[in-house]
């Protein structure tokens, strides 16, 4: 589908000039002022930010004078060790310097083996990035807020210098831990987490993060195109009534082999996220989500201006780029080496990858999510997550890559999870490829399943219901009842009587 001209608007930020890419192609940053206001990012370069460098108010000074006097004598040098990285930031983030701990990332480079030492010649690369953060940023960024359907888009080289402030820890009022503090609804950005606490896990993480740096401050790989980030929400009056649905199950591809960032390319790709979108990335967390923003550091930087998920919402990135390969997963993840991108762009230069966070409800118990309140929530989620924007044709919509949405550290039930998604893409009227993750008996259940619904023509409706009178079951069972045998079983029933 041919896009419309890029468009500005009060719903959408574009932070390259428009005019420029329209007429020359070009991706320069977009001129205006940064705004220190609540709806905003707040900005390391806003003349706003002040650092306090004694114990009075006169003492303060503007927090980016030292800030870019730190990141310029880094970027002078060829190579910078660890401990001048550490002593920079504790410079500019003095109230903890007691608290922020750079073992891990000692431990890293020490540790790297010789093939692997250019880390610390990326280190002021990195600073050089961070310090022109004026010239690829000259307008405030909207910060994506709950209940509001609002998108951003911005160059890769901007994305790039963000995360290089992010790298550098620069980013005002985003390190208290305070459930009070201004940015709490919001996650974390700026990396010192990832630095501490030296384990396997973050080996690998730094690296995969390096190599993007490495890669993205080298003009020969410089990325060259545009990335959209999009908060959608659903009021709830405008929610499908899922108990009277008629669609019946769209069609489906179940596989137990492959991933979803590569057997489903060009589809749109589910990302089983955290309501603080990218989850332990930074932290130590390492499961689909962190590798997915390892893999394609670029989705990190949504951390800086998305606020926690609400329950009819999703974020939806266009135009990301993987710059990484990995294996394993969690303990035995490994970082294996760059990526090739030969993904084509569309006519906003986004390379033709969409990938949809959204989060499931984490269930202590699995007990708790046979509620038909909870299955309303996951139905409505997913439905946000699926459903078209109002710009696309029908005839144009990619087909859903998904899989055990919510089933890992979210606990869910596979099957039911399966059924919902399903009941979503049908409402959403998409296609779906579930690919399963090496589950071999579930791939054949699945396809059972689904091949028993499009028998009975089951509408998504019915299946609301089915669901309904199961959660009862379930609730009144002392064991647990299979909830694919249950459904066989009371298909079976109707179609005796
Ligand atoms: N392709 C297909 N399936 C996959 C892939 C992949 N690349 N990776 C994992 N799976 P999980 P959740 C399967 O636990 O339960 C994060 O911290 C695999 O079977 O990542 O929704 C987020 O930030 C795995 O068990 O998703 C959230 O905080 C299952 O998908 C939280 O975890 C679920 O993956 C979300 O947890």
């Amino acid at each position: 589908m041919e896009l419309e001209l890029l468009p500005f608007s009060r719903t959408h930020n574009v932070l390259i000039d428009v005019n420029e890419f329209h007429h020359k192609r070009t991706l320069k940053p977009h001129s205006g002022h940064h705004v220190w206001h609540s709806d905003f990012v707040k900005m390391p370069c806003s003349p706003e930010s002040l650092i306090n460098t004694g114990w009075v108010t006169s003492s303060e000074r503007s927090r980016w004078e030292v800030v870019s006097k730190q990141l310029e004598s880094l970027a002078k040098k060829t190579t910078a060790s660890v401990g001048d990285v550490e002593k920079a930031i504790k410079k500019y983030n003095p109230k903890y310097e007691d608290q922020w701990s750079f073992d891990a990332l000692h431990t890293f480079v020490q540790k790297s083996p010789k093939e692997e030492k250019y880390y610390t010649s990326v280190f002021p690369k990195i600073a050089k990035l961070a310090s022109n953060l004026p010239h690829y940023i000259k307008k405030a960024i909207p910060l994506l807020q709950k209940g509001q359907t609002q998108s951003i888009t911005l160059s890769q080289s901007q994305i790039a210098c963000l995360l290089a402030n992010a790298f550098y820890c620069t980013f005002p009022h985003r390190n208290s831990p305070n459930p009070r503090a201004e940015y709490h609804n919001y996650p974390t950005i700026n990396f010192n987490s990832l630095f501490e606490k030296w384990s396997e896990r973050k080996r690998e993480k730094l690296r995969a993060l390096l190599h993007y740096f490495h890669t993205v401050t080298d003009p020969a790989t410089r990325p060259c195109g545009l990335v959209t980030f999009e908060r959608r929400y659903i009021r709830d009056r405008d929610m499908p009534n899922w108990g009277s649905c008629k669609e019946t199950v769209p069609e489906l591809h179940v596989s137990s082999v492959g991933f979803i960032e590569e057997q489903g390319a060009g589809m749109l790709q589910v990302d089983f996220a955290c309501n603080m979108i990218g989850g332990g990335v930074l932290g130590s967390g390492l499961v689909q989500e962190e590798i997915l923003f390892l893999m394609n550091p670029e989705l990190i930087v949504s951390r800086l201006f998305t606020e926690k998920l609400g329950d009819n919402e999703c974020l939806f990135i266009t135009g990301s780029q993987q710059f990484s390969q990995y294996s394993g997963y969690s303990d035995t993840f490994k970082w294996v080496g760059p990526h090739r991108d030969d993904f084509e762009r569309d006519e906003w230069q986004r390379l033709h990858r969409q990938i949809v966070a959204m989060d499931a409800l984490h269930f202590r118990h699995q007990r708790e999510q046979y509620n038909m309140k909870q299955v309303t929530r996951e139905l409505n989620k997913a439905y946000c997550g699926f459903k078209a924007d109002d710009n696309t044709y029908p005839d144009f919509l990619p087909d859903i890559a998904t899989g055990n949405w919510g089933c890992g550290a979210f606990n869910g039930d596979p099957k039911l999870k399966a059924l919902i998604q399903l009941m979503a893409a049908a409402r959403a009227h998409r296609g779906v490829a579930f690919f399963i993750f090496k589950n071999f008996s579930l791939e054949r259940e699945l396809q059972n399943m689904h091949h028993l619904l499009v028998t009975h023509r089951t509408t998504v409706g019915e299946l609301y219901e089915f669901l309904d009178d199961y959660c009862a079951v379930i609730q009144s069972a002392h064991t647990h009842v299979d909830l694919f045998d249950w459904f066989r079983n009371t298909l079976k029933h109707m179609s005796q009587l």
